[in-house]
């Protein structure tokens, strides 16, 4: 990637003195008896923080955009927005305190790059996961805390194994669901999503509880560009976990809530993420295929097979997604929370909304995804069961 010299001193910069600062930052903190509080210790190394940001972002917003190419833009775009982010945590800005951001050249920037690029004028997901480039070994981060690279090591193999089940199942459109090749593709899936299972089973028992939540967790908070409030990254910020929801059918693009969701994440997607979430919208899902095809073709081997290992991956990502909440979502965020005096309560998500909004949405989710019984929300169990009852019985050999 080809870099102007001040976007390489800046990138210098975000991966050597800024990673020191925000470390030394939170051992400060974590020292402390109230970990929540930014305390008056440390006010050197913010301030150094925010004089050294602001130095190379005013230097880059006089340069201009150089048109170094989508990549080189959106990997300056992830540097402000961790800059951006780490002011926030750091209480130099707060969403809640003034109407418009103080960082001014850094917004200016920001809004510059993410329209350009068609993306949300902050940091996203990618910018720390999949288009995190390494060098010598080492990501980008915020801090060099083992839980953050713990943290951010599984997100990236948990996306990479949801964007590889997505992958397998795109295949089927082109073919229609009795080519012989679809067995091969939903076996691909299911494989992918035990994969997504063990990365989520790894992270749960490696991840240390207190520092992710005292000192990970806060790198991910709202906080505005310009006037407004860009909610936080999280590690759904991608098209694939959407692409598998809706070709599977357990999710539907007409449900106003489920499509709210995908409004709401369209800019926090890579513009090529945005293309095949749009595709995916307007497909008929294998469910809706299944059920029309099942009157002629049940007794048919082909869709006896394939109905069976459709089963299969929606019983896998019914799985991954209630180990997310019922795993992830509560031993992380929620339980922890509960120790947080009232006030600090609504302060905990990346999205913004208090947890008492944000878990019950979390949980119609993960109750769309593993088909429960529910009549509150359009979940396919019924219609799985009328898939199941197709089934036969395998013959008896011998
Ligand atoms: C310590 C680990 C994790 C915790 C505590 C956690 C927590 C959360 C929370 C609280 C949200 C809601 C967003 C918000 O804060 O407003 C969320 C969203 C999401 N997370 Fe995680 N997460 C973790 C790891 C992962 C991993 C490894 C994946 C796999 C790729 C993942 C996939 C998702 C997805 C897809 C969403 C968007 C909502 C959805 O479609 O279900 N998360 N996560």
């Amino acid at each position: 990637m080809h870099m102007t010299p001040n976007a390489r001193a800046f990138d210098d910069w975000i991966r050597d003195r800024f990673v020191d600062i925000n470390s030394e930052l939170e051992e400060l903190y974590f020292a402390q008896a109230d970990r929540n509080v930014i305390p008056a210790e440390g006010e050197a190394l913010r301030q150094e923080l925010l004089e050294s940001g602001h130095v190379h972002v005013s230097r880059l917003l006089a340069e201009g955009n150089t048109d170094e190419g989508f990549e080189a833009a959106f990997d300056l775009l992830g540097n402000l927005g961790m800059f951006m982010a780490a002011c926030r945590r750091h209480g130099l800005s707060d969403p809640a305190q003034a109407q418009n951001s103080p960082l001014q050249a850094a917004s200016a920037l920001a809004l510059h790059l993410g329209a350009s690029l068609g993306v949300t004028p902050r940091f996203a997901t990618s910018h720390l996961t999949t288009h995190n480039p390494a060098r010598d070994g080492i990501y980008k981060r915020f801090t060099r805390l083992e839980a953050e690279r713990v943290f951010f090591d599984y997100n990236t193999r948990g996306i990479l194994a949801y964007k590889r089940a997505a992958d397998a199942l795109v295949r089927i459109l082109p073919m229609g669901i009795s080519h012989p090749a679809v067995l091969q593709l939903l076996d691909d899936t299911a494989a992918a999503l035990v994969d997504v299972q063990r990365s989520n089973e790894a992270l749960f028992a490696a991840l240390d509880v207190d520092r992710f939540f005292y000192c990970v967790r806060p790198y991910l908070k709202p906080y505005r560009v310009g006037p407004h409030v860009y909610r936080g990254a999280n590690a759904g910020d991608f098209a694939g976990i959407n692409e598998i929801d809706l070709l599977l059918g357990l999710c539907r693009a007409d449900h106003p809530e489920y499509s709210q969701l995908l409004v709401d994440k369209f800019l926090y997607m890579l513009p090529e993420d945005q293309q095949r979430l749009r595709d995916c919208m307007r497909r008929r899902s294998l469910l809706d295929a299944l059920l029309d095809a099942a009157p002629e073709a049940a007794d048919r081997p082909w869709f006896q097979a394939v109905v069976a290992r459709y089963l299969e991956v929606c019983a896998r990502h019914g799985e991954t997604a209630t180990q997310h909440h019922d795993q992830l979502v509560r031993r992380f965020i929620e339980l922890p929370a509960q120790t947080l005096p009232e006030d600090a309560q609504g302060d905990v998500t990346a999205s913004g909304p208090p947890l008492s909004v944000l878990l019950p949405a979390l949980e119609r989710l993960r109750d769309l995804r593993r088909a429960a019984p529910r009549d509150d929300i359009p979940t396919r169990h019924r219609e799985l069961a009328q898939l199941r009852a197709t089934l036969q019985p395998p013959a008896q050999v011998g």
